[in-house]
């Protein structure tokens, strides 16, 4: 298989073939992920509760997803590699610069994702003119969880909707390359998805955006309390890499997200 880029991503969408997505943290879980027909990695900032323990996203530092990053990038050959940048590190355009520069060269991550709406445009502005893909990520962000006051549904109200789709427009037209949206009503993310160009990935957001990404350890079943909206597809299956399958599979089908799944 050749590699997978962000061109090739973003034909799957024109396509209207479902990208699979899932978020790893070393080099044995991304060789088996991208074996099993995933195409996009996310190593997450997700990886300080599931891998070191914390509760919450907060405490992971730049080098923890440098480390991490270079681990996943060990291990594959073809999947497109998404790293996050931890919380505070990009606060400044000057810090967003160096620091993804540092997850790109160290890590050897193929596109930097940063959490937050319009106010990230200049950033995501800078990033790309200087050859640094973005993804940009909406609706719950895990590193403003005790601003929102919790990990809860965003958008349901008609002005948080409307924030939403003018924060996507904005980080596109700044140049962001992919957005998650995160936890937000399917309806609104069926929406959003349409109105841009590049491929929306959901997690938490219904089954019309352009892909789906979980979090590994939620689809092996290894968090004793999983969110509404991921699935354990290892509880049917005899092994880690069927389960895989079985993800890719649904995502690619459109079987998965259902409604129970999703948000109203
Ligand atoms: O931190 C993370 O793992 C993420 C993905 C689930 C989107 O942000």
């Amino acid at each position: 298989m050749s590699p997978v880029t962000l061109t090739t991503l973003r034909e799957m969408k024109r396509r209207g073939e479902k990208i699979a997505c899932l978020t790893a943290y070393d080099a044995s879980f991304a060789a088996l992920l991208e074996q099993a027909g995933v195409e996009l990695l996310m190593v997450g900032d997700s990886l300080g509760m599931v891998v070191q323990g914390h509760d919450s996203t907060l405490p992971v530092m730049l080098a923890d997803m440098i480390y991490h990053t270079r681990c996943v990038r060990r291990g594959s050959k073809t999947a497109f590699i998404v790293a996050d940048l931890p919380f505070m590190s990009y606060a400044s355009t000057a810090q967003a610069i160096g620091n993804a520069a540092r997850l790109m060269q160290e890590g050897g991550a193929h596109m930097v994702k940063l959490e937050g709406g319009a106010w990230l445009a200049e950033t995501v502005h800078e990033l790309s003119a200087r050859g640094v893909p973005v993804c940009a990520h909406l609706g719950l962000l895990p590193q403003s969880v005790h601003q929102l006051g919790g990990y809860r549904v965003q958008g349901r109200d008609a002005a948080g909707a409307e924030n939403l789709l003018s924060d996507a427009r904005a980080l596109e037209q700044a140049g962001a390359g992919l957005l998650v949206l995160e936890c937000v009503p399917a309806a609104l993310a069926q929406q959003i998805t349409q109105s841009l160009t590049i491929p929306v990935i959901g997690i938490g957001a219904g089954a019309a955006c352009d892909g789906q990404v979980l979090v590994l350890y939620d689809v092996l079943g290894l968090i004793q309390k999983p969110p509404k909206f991921s699935k354990n597809f290892l509880q049917d299956e005899r092994d880690i890499e069927s389960a895989v399958r079985a993800y890719v599979k649904a995502v690619k089908t459109g079987a998965f997200p259902a409604a129970e799944h999703s948000f109203r």
